[in-house]
């Protein structure tokens, strides 16, 4: 079993893998492949509930979605993603709502997308036992203010991501998810901490690796520039469906061996 614990040790050691997951089928085959951190994204607010951003994305679906993905999981430490505002308002607000991801739907932790209002957060989630993951660089909750563009690309926004490294660290944050960075401002935040970092376009010196299920295996209609497809489940889909659609128009599904009769049931009057 992956603890947060053994997420440090590996760090420097070999890369630690990451991947989001959305549901109890999903979730089994990737903790079946020895990835070690299953993220419940909120990005599944555009993978899978069909949102323009993680905006509108809810603590029920999360927590739900988690609840699913924590009863397939053995091995990977699930990761609940917190939902926009459902942290960082009010303490008492968000201690419960991230509180809620261990206690009902058994997350082993929570990420939060990180800024100067999470650090004391961090420090008294973290002394009540809520392990937390931190979040830098491009974080989508914040669309409507930055887009999705890359972050940390001036000396002072790339200085600012490394003092909020630093300090979320200090905070007892777990492991820090680097998104959307140059190479060599992850780098610096990297051997600037003791946690590990975890990129996702944010070149190959962080300890570990995360992308989005969809664009890994093929599901996603655009991937982003950092990510890579590594199949196409997608076409597969559409083989299948459109397989099943043509044998019901040829009248050639049902076949016998998927029907079944009662000889006692031929003539009901
Ligand atoms: O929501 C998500 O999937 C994420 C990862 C991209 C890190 O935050």
């Amino acid at each position: 079993m992956v603890t947060v614990r053994a997420l440090r040790a590996k760090a420097g050691t070999e890369p630690i893998t990451m991947l989001t997951a959305y549901d109890a089928p999903t979730a089994g085959i990737v903790d079946a492949a020895g990835i070690d951190i299953i993220l419940v994204g909120d990005s599944m607010g555009n993978t899978s509930l069909g949102h323009e951003s993680t905006l509108p994305v809810t603590v029920e679906e999360m927590k739900s979605r988690t609840a699913a993905v924590a009863r397939a999981t053995d091995d990977a430490l699930v990761v609940a993603d917190m939902p926009f505002l459902s942290f960082g308002v009010d303490e008492a607000a968000s201690i419960e709502n991230c509180g809620r991801m261990l206690k009902e739907a058994d997350a082993d932790a929570v990420k939060l997308e990180s800024g100067p209002h999470t650090v004391d957060l961090t420090e008294r989630l973290v002394q009540l036992g809520i392990p937390v993951m931190a979040h830098l660089g491009l974080t989508p909750q914040r669309v409507k203010e930055v887009g999705y563009s890359r972050q940390g690309t001036s000396k002072e926004s790339a200085r600012e991501i490394l003092d909020l490294a630093k300090a979320h660290a200090d905070a007892g944050a777990f492991s820090l998810v680097l998104e959307h960075v140059p190479a060599n401002v992850a780098t610096q935040v990297t051997e600037a901490i003791d946690i590990p970092t975890i990129g996702i376009g944010a070149g190959p010196d962080c300890d570990g690796q995360v992308l989005v299920i969809d664009d890994v295996v093929g599901m996603s209609d655009r991937v982003p520039p950092f990510a890579a497809q590594f199949g196409d489940v997608k076409a597969e889909m559409e083989k299948a469906v459109g397989a099943y659609r043509d044998a019901v128009e040829a009248r050639e599904f049902p076949a016998d061996e998927h029907s079944h009769v009662e000889d006692e049931l031929d003539e009901l009057y």
